[in-house]
């Protein structure tokens, strides 16, 4: 396959992006990994018919109204219901025993996109009989996909997939039991989302929230250079009560990153990991 041509993006005109980010809108962007935040920047560039960085600049400087969008288009926002199954069913058979007996399940998960990794974790939680003393709050930096996540619909064309993850979760368990196609679209039970709560969170400039017994960071941490991976892990193990869980993704590592002697292992492969108490 070819590889694709974006329009360049030079280190200078990188620097104006952050410091415009940064003074007009509050947001941090410099420990981003440069050369994939370069490369998503050019594709909005492609998008857009610009071939000039500084254009992209200096429409975010002069139309506010532009940033929110833009933003959501810079973020990767790629997720998938029960993404990676089996971490899921990791999840189900060495972690969920654990917090049967607990009064109350406080949950965070960071960077949660569209929605679909709510969703997963309210079906898990419906079928071990869990949900109801559940708290899940889902956050992410994008206003924008934290709008679609609560809509619970989702494109026709996902079901297959969604199905099929679904399946190799929760084997048995009827698909339609959650989602529906309506109007052309897949449609999951709006109930779902009466624990889970929705809210915009910044990771790198924003604190921890709260102390939960389960903090879920998947795909999110591949984005930041390692010093501010190992500043938002600090962050979310901070957030753990003693003996909580992280999950982090799959293709991530808490190789950089200090607040890592602060865990151990649940099953590494799947990146489950305990705060010690
Ligand atoms: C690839 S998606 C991962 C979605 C989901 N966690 C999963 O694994 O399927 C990455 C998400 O991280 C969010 N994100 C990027 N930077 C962030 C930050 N500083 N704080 C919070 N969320 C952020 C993006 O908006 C995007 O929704």
């Amino acid at each position: 396959m070819l590889a694709e041509i974006l329009p360049e993006v030079s280190d200078a005109q990188l620097e104006r992006f952050f410091q415009v980010m940064l003074t007009q809108y509050g947001m941090d962007f410099r420990e981003y990994a440069p050369a994939s935040l370069k490369r998503r920047i050019g594709s909005v560039m492609r998008r857009y018919g610009l071939t000039d960085a500084d254009t992209l600049i200096q429409r975010l400087v002069t139309q506010p109204e532009y940033f929110e969008r833009f933003l959501n288009e810079i973020t990767v926002s790629t997720t998938e219901l029960f993404r990676d199954p089996s971490m899921w069913v990791a999840l189900r058979v060495q972690v969920l025993p654990q917090f049967v007996s607990l009064p109350q399940l406080r949950i965070w998960q960071a960077g949660v996109s569209t929605g679909e990794e709510a969703l997963s974790l309210a079906i898990l939680l419906s079928e071990t009989g869990l949900y109801e003393k559940a708290q899940i709050i889902a956050t992410d930096i994008d206003k924008r996909s934290l709008e679609q996540a609560a809509k619970v619909s989702y494109p026709l064309r996902q079901r297959a997939l969604y199905e099929q993850n679904f399946y190799a979760v929760l084997p048995g368990v009827p698909f339609s039991r959650y989602a529906e196609e309506k109007e052309g679209q897949l449609v999951f039970d709006p109930q779902l989302l009466r624990n889970v709560q929705f809210l915009p969170h910044n990771l790198v400039m924003d604190s921890p929230f709260g102390q939960f017994e389960l903090v879920m960071c998947r795909n999110v941490l591949i984005y930041f250079t390692p010093s501010l991976q190992d500043r938002v892990v600090t962050k979310l193990v901070d957030s753990l009560v003693p003996g909580g869980v992280l999950v982090i993704g799959t293709k991530e590592s808490l190789f950089w990153c200090q607040a890592a002697k602060r865990l151990t292992g649940v099953n590494e492969a799947e990146r489950i990991y305990r705060k010690r108490a």
